[in-house]
């Protein structure tokens, strides 16, 4: 496995390496969640590239980028524990060399939730992607459900533009208490950690009266907030139950539905989501 920093690095490591290509670009602090989706591109794939960058411009808080959390000897373990081929791990001028005056910004789908909080959060992440994708011209390229926004973001943009690689998504890995793994969940303090999983129980209560037949989303969205209310820890953001294609708001779930939240506990900001769309969760 090459750990590689520059552009040309990169292109020439490609150019060298067999087809087809899977990308899994990630911000570092590798968990199981990153894993499983280096694990699936590694199945499918003949060649494997982990990208490994904190991409500034998706930090809407400057404080969020300085306390993000890094150590690149352990994800390049994790990495080539999972078998990947390449790792991109480039400094900020690489991704952005000086004159870099391009913006990607996705219409409808990046608007609500996530993209409503967090004002510019989704034209960085489109912005980071069409580098990354432009420069490895992956086959596939693995995000997570996790960041069911984003996923859908990402894959909207890369239809948009014809960039030709196909965008996969992936299944959440949790915490065997529920919790949805992140990089963030480092910065819990114990107490916030042992409340931390009320998310996922609020969102599969939520889950659990539509699969009994609750289809008035306000009713959805009331038993989720319900049961986050209880947890005196967690300051929820946004509980959201939404058409699952365009992510607007329903008033009736009479088709397939996200069921998402953002809570903070502190200083720290999670996100999680349970799709009402008769697959298991
Ligand atoms: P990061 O938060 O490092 O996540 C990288 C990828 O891992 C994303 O596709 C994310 O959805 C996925 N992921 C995170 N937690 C997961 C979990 N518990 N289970 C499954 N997959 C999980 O998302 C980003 O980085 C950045 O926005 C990026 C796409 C790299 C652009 O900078």
């Amino acid at each position: 496995m090459e750990v590689l920093r520059t552009r040309d690095e990169l292109r020439q490591a490609l150019d060298r390496s067999p087809r087809p290509v899977g990308l899994v670009p990630t911000m570092g602090w590798l968990h199981a969640g990153h894993r499983s989706l280096i694990a699936r591109a590694r199945s499918e794939t003949a060649t494997v590239v982990v990208t490994i960058f904190v991409n500034p411009r998706q930090f809407d808080d400057p404080s969020d980028l300085d306390r993000y959390p890094r150590s690149e000897a352990h994800d390049v373990a994790i990495c080539a524990a999972e078998g990947a081929d390449l790792i991109w791990a480039p400094p900020v001028t690489e991704v952005y060399p000086p004159g870099f005056d391009t913006t990607v910004a996705v219409g409808a789908i990046a608007s609500p939730l996530e993209g409503a909080a967090r004002p510019g959060h989704f034209d960085g992440v489109a912005t980071v992607v069409a580098v990354l994708f432009g420069l490895i011209r992956a086959e596939r390229a693995y995000f997570g459900c996790k960041d069911f926004q984003q996923l859908r973001v990402i894959d909207r943009m890369a239809r948009d533009l014809a960039i030709g690689t196909e965008v996969v998504g992936c299944p959440t890995v949790r915490e065997p208490d529920g919790l949805a793994m992140s990089s963030r969940n480092v910065h819990l303090s114990a107490g916030e950690r042992a409340a931390a999983p009320v998310l996922h129980r609020a969102l599969v209560a939520g889950r659990d009266a539509w699969a009994a037949g609750e289809r008035d989303a306000d009713r959805l969205r009331r038993i989720v907030a319900e049961m986050l209310a209880a947890e005196p820890l967690a300051e929820p953001e946004y509980v959201s139950c939404a058409d699952a294609r365009t992510l607007v708001e329903l008033e009736v779930v009479d088709r397939p539905a996200l069921l998402s939240l953002a809570v903070r506990f502190g200083p720290t900001r999670l996100i999680d989501n349970e799709l009402l769309d008769g697959s298991e969760g």
